[in-house]
């Protein structure tokens, strides 16, 4: 990293949306404005096969998705830019979660012809919980889409949240002009070679020749003016605290709006927000360095054999070679020629900020979850959130005399934050848990080809898990309906198999209190 780029002001987010809307073509474009710096893990450039930079993990050339989180860095107008990738399989794993929680603001990209779709909610519900700005692009304005308006309601009946146009289309498909910029006070006009050329227009006088013919003028005056009277009025700070999305349309595959959208981005995103520790809240203006592991990444390269740790700095200034406390061991830790940016491109990092996101080279020291401080620190980022899992499989490997690889698959995976593990009482049956099908696909082709063990997975019926909070079951208490079970830090965990089965048990169990997984601390 050159010294100038160590003092840009940093913006780290992550996009969200359903598959196919548009993220990895978007994606594309931003690297062609702001030019990338380093990448790791899959960008997957389905056209133009560029930026699909390292396709590391066999299951994802083998099904063209992306399963695992990757992280791109970019400048664009003196602002160094981290991008988190998120899954883009429509089955959804606890990877996606916890990446969110390394961003400080989301872009929610929606396929203007469909509208809201089923992933989008729930990636959008994460990000409203943390209350993190969500800039939304509707996408795809140069096919036939569903009206403008409608879509807006749809964000707003859907997600529950206000909506700012900032940009707003005048037709669309072939018949689409362009968006006028309500910030900016200018007709962008399409253009389906380029970016878009920017033309002063003033909405509340006469048209721009140039811009838009009369007809489309007129209709284009009416809707800003329906905007300006009924919509919602433009906040900062409702933006900041995620309770406003400023809304931009455009196309991606073109690259309309695309800088537009960049330029807004600057000004709306949040810079680097503290994050909640024992000690209080550490922002980057704390001195001391510290940063928390929201990834751990194995075999990202075959050839090595090796895990990488993804970790969000918070605080202070990283720095090569230098030595960290791992709060959870109290162990100290030297982050020498092992610390390297991404294991793509296999590039050294010598500082960070807050803000970057740095790989660090891990030989079994880090678990998900995991803060790194200032040698003398006592300090403890709050706990990522747990997921309930809602899949379940008994797991066993098919050769007995692999046990060996097996145990030790497992315990790297689970450690990873792959996959959840239980254990039965007496037999001590291995039962996984996932969030999402894709989850248990990934961990037995891992299982398979980096253990090199073959495993019997038999799914179970169960569909709920519930923590014992309070009171006590006996051993012996599981039957047809439901399977008690330890999880990995020995709390008990009752296996439900729908909400019948649960509520009968409540009804008859008073004195039991059930609960979620409660926050390893
Ligand atoms: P994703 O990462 O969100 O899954 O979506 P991706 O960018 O891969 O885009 C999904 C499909 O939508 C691709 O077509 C892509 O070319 C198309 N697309 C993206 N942006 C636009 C846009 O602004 N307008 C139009 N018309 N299409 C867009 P595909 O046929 O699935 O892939 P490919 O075979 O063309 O690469």
């Amino acid at each position: 990293m050159s010294k100038n780029e160590t003092i840009l002001p940093r913006r780290t987010f992550a996009i969200i949306s359903h598959p196919d809307a548009g993220k990895t073509t978007l994606t594309e474009k931003f690297l062609h404005l702001g030019g990338m710096l380093r990448s790791a893990g899959t960008v997957k450039g389905k056209k133009t096969g560029k930026y699909a930079t390292s396709d590391w993990m066999e299951i994802e050339k083998q099904r063209g998705i992306s399963v695992t989180s990757s992280v791109i860095q970019f400048i664009y107008q003196d602002n160094m830019i981290n991008l988190l990738d998120t899954p883009g399989h429509e089955d959804f794993s606890e990877d996606t979660y916890r990446t969110l929680t390394a961003v400080d603001t989301a872009v929610m990209v929606i396929d203007g012809t469909k509208g809201i779709e089923e992933q989008t909610v729930k990636l959008f519900k994460v990000c409203k919980m943390r209350g993190i700005p969500i800039l939304t692009f509707i996408n795809k304005l140069d096919r036939e889409g569903k009206d403008p308006l409608e879509l807006l309601e749809e964000i707003e009946d859907v997600l529950g949240i206000e909506t700012y146009p900032v940009t707003w289309p005048s037709g669309m498909g072939k018949g689409f002009n362009g968006v006028y910029n309500r910030f900016e006070k200018r007709f962008e006009k399409y253009d389906e070679n380029g970016e878009g050329h920017m033309l002063p227009l003033d909405i509340d006088g006469e048209t721009n020749p140039d811009a838009l013919d009369e007809m489309a003028f007129e209709q284009l005056q009416e809707e800003v003016m329906l905007l300006e009277e009924a919509g919602d009025a433009f906040s900062k700070e409702k933006v900041a605290a995620g309770e406003l999305t400023p809304v931009f349309f455009g196309s991606a595959i073109t690259g309309f709006g695309v800088q537009s959208f960049l330029d807004a981005f600057i000004h709306l995103s949040n810079a680097p927000q503290p994050r909640n520790s024992t000690i209080g809240e550490i922002g980057p203006e704390h001195e001391e360095f510290s940063g928390f592991i929201f990834k751990i990444q194995a075999n990202m390269n075959p050839a090595h054999r090796d895990r990488i740790a993804f970790l969000r700095v918070c605080s202070g200034e990283f720095e090569r070679g230098m030595t960290v406390k791992l709060t959870r061991t109290g162990k100290a830790i030297k982050l020498s020629q092992s610390s390297q940016f991404f294991a793509a491109s296999r590039e050294t990092v010598d500082k960070a900020y807050p803000g970057d996101i740095i790989g660090i080279y891990d030989t079994g020291n880090y678990q998900i979850g995991d803060t790194l401080a200032a040698s003398n620190g006592e300090l403890q980022f709050e706990a990522l959130p747990t997921f309930p899992p809602e899949l379940f499989a008994k797991v066993y490997a098919k050769n007995a005399l692999k046990q060996k690889h097996f145990y030790k698959g497992i315990e790297q995976l689970v450690q990873e934050g792959a996959i959840q593990l239980y254990k039965t009482p007496f037999f001590e049956d291995y039962i996984i848990g996932a969030v999402g099908e894709l989850q248990f696909q990934v961990f037995e082709h891992r299982m398979n080809n980096e253990y090199n063990v073959n495993i019997v997975m038999e799914r179970q019926k169960y569909g709920i898990a519930k923590w014992i909070v309070d009171g006590e079951v006996k051993d012996n208490i599981s039957d047809s309906r439901k399977l008690l079970v330890k999880d990995q830090h020995e709390r008990s965990v009752l296996l439900f198999e729908n909400d019948f089965s649960l509520r009968w048990f409540e009804d008859k169990n008073p004195d039991i209190k059930l609960g979620g997984p409660e926050r390893i601390k």
